[in-house]
């Protein structure tokens, strides 16, 4: 992980001492105004020339540095402070909104510190002039962009590479403004944190993070941040009869753990009855599909298969700082998937702690098995609103395509719209799949009450409506990070590897709970 610090200033933009400065531009605009058109006076007009030139056109996150000269001595060019200046785009005016803020920010973050030797950075706030955003959601959206763009992973390199932690200091023409601009800025410091939290336990190695090594994690944070955390063992599981867990945790040797973070609401003891939303995250440290082994090529990507369940560790600890009316439990079962002489084999029958029985036709779907016993839990704690996470299954990529859109499955309609508006808050994204009844013929079994593939077709579709079996009648929604927790590439505030995607939305979603 790599913070930076982010503040908010009252001042102007041309006097400021920094080492960059960061201004913006829309696409197709000509004449810079704001605080871009007074970097550009006192450059001489040094980007309307780049406009006019074609080298500037304010397409989103392209970004253009300007070197001032005269480094180390007092002002740099013209009216300036600075020595450098980063102009990025903000795309087209006509479909602005915060997620290209963040957007934006993360662009001009990455080109502003890609030298290793800048270290402060002014930005003007992106959307609050022209874009016409409100300003305190535009801090948070440069805070998070900025602050998710400078996150690096080197805790396994003996050399690690060049910095990009750094300063930057939004700069505020307007006094009034600036109380709400600080409040911004920390929502999105707080955001970012905890994604980047979600991000450094599934980019760590399997054998670096175990299920052991995930409840610790799950526990030093919870002491940080003044959550209850507790632990259940193999001798707890048994004892609630989590029979489809343990069945998944038999074949290795690594002791399966069940995370359980709580989160008592603001709003308890008000009176007013705000129930208990449960987030249940897949907390799988290793998924080499058991005795239905996975195909060797790729494999190395499986230690990401923990993803949701650091999605939901990573929302606790911003839920315990954002702190929302409702209570919040974060349950994270956590094991390994091995084949060895004691791991569960196709055609084994366990039973979940609800009592309904499965068969297993492939030891590689078991995510859903873990989920089941978890969501079970969260129904036995007596949530009113359980959302799960998991990275269920490769069909989901195939739905939907990788990096943009999660998939959502649920029967509770009031459920998925508050997801939806949470993910666009966050600047995460879903796509609905259909849940109706029909699809559960696909898991019926002969021996069991359930199996636990419906077969290639629509497999993200029964996977999860398998996961749904367990959580009764209790509003539930499963989300699908398969295809969007981890970036081959990196893009704007998005580095190559883990995304932390979910993390914010959850986090979101029990702000917004009633
Ligand atoms: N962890 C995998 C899903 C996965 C696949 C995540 C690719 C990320 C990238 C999951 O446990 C799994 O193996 N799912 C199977 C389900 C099938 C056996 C019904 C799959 O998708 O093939
Ligand atoms: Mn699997
Ligand atoms: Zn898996």
């Amino acid at each position: 992980m790599s913070t930076i610090k982010v503040s908010a200033v009252h001042g102007d933009i041309t006097t400021i001492e920094a080492d960059a400065v960061i201004v913006n531009l829309f696409e197709g605009v000509t004449t810079p105004g704001g605080g871009t058109g007074a970097v550009d006076q006192a450059l001489g007009g040094a980007i309307s020339r780049l406009i006019t030139q074609g080298e500037v056109k304010g397409e989103l996150g392209k970004t253009a540095t300007i070197l001032c000269g005269n480094a180390g001595g007092g002002s740099g060019s013209g009216g300036l402070a600075a020595h450098k200046v980063i102009v990025v785009g903000l795309g087209p005016a006509g479909s602005f909104n915060l997620e290209r803020v963040r957007k934006a920010a993360g662009s001009a973050w990455r080109a502003a510190t890609a030298s290793g030797k800048v270290k402060t950075v002014a930005t003007i706030l992106h959307g609050a002039g022209i874009g016409g955003l409100d300003p305190a959601q535009c801090a948070r959206a440069v805070a998070e962009g900025s602050a998710l763009a400078a996150y690096t992973f080197q805790a396994f390199k003996s050399k690690p590479s060049l910095s990009t932690a750094g300063e930057l200091v939004i700069v505020e023409r307007d006094r009034g403004k600036l109380a709400s601009i600080q409040e911004g800025v920390a929502r999105g410091l707080l955001m970012a944190d905890a994604t980047n939290f979600a991000r450094d336990m599934v980019n760590t190695p399997a054998n670096h993070m175990t299920p052991t090594h995930m409840a610790a994690a799950a526990t030093t944070m919870a002491r940080e941040v003044g959550l209850e955390c507790t632990v259940l063992e193999k001798a707890d599981m048994e004892r609630l009869g989590m029979g489809v867990l343990l069945g998944v945790a038999q074949g290795s040797v690594q002791p399966p753990k069940l995370i359980v973070l709580r989160y008592k609401g603001s709003g308890s003891g008000d009176g007013g009855n705000h129930g208990l939303l449960a987030l249940v995250g897949k907390g799988l440290t290793f998924d080499s599909g058991g005795i239905s082994l996975k195909n060797r090529d790729g494999m190395e990507a499986m230690k990401d298969d923990m993803a949701g369940g650091a999605a939901v560790i990573a929302a606790m600890k911003a839920i315990a700082q954002l702190k929302p009316a409702a209570d919040v439990a974060g349950i994270v079962p956590c094991t390994e998937n091995l084949p060895s002489g004691s791991a569960l084999k196709p055609g084994d029958v366990v039973q979940a702690m609800n009592g309904k029985t499965v068969e297993i036709i492939s030891t590689d779907a078991e995510g859903r098995l873990i989920l089941a016993d978890a969501v079970a839990y969260a129904v036995s704690l007596g949530a009113s609103t359980i959302v799960d996470v998991a990275t269920l299954t490769g069909a989901c990529g195939v739905a939907l395509g990788s990096g943009l859109y999660s998939g959502l499955i649920s029967t509770c309609d009031s459920l998925v719209e508050a997801i939806h508006a949470a993910g666009v808050a966050a600047g995460e994204h879903y796509w609905r799949l259909p849940s109706d009844d029909e699809y559960k013929e696909q898991l019926k079994s002969p021996v069991a009450d359930l199996k636990n593939t419906g077969g290639r077709l629509g497999g993200t579709i029964t996977g999860g409506l398998f996961i749904g079996e367990f959580a009764g009648k209790t509003c539930w929604a499963h989300l699908d990070i398969a295809n969007t927790c981890f970036a081959e590439k990196e893009a704007f505030h998005q580095p190559k590897g883990a995304t932390g995607v979910a993390a914010r939305t959850l986090a979101e979603l029990a702000v917004r709970q009633k």
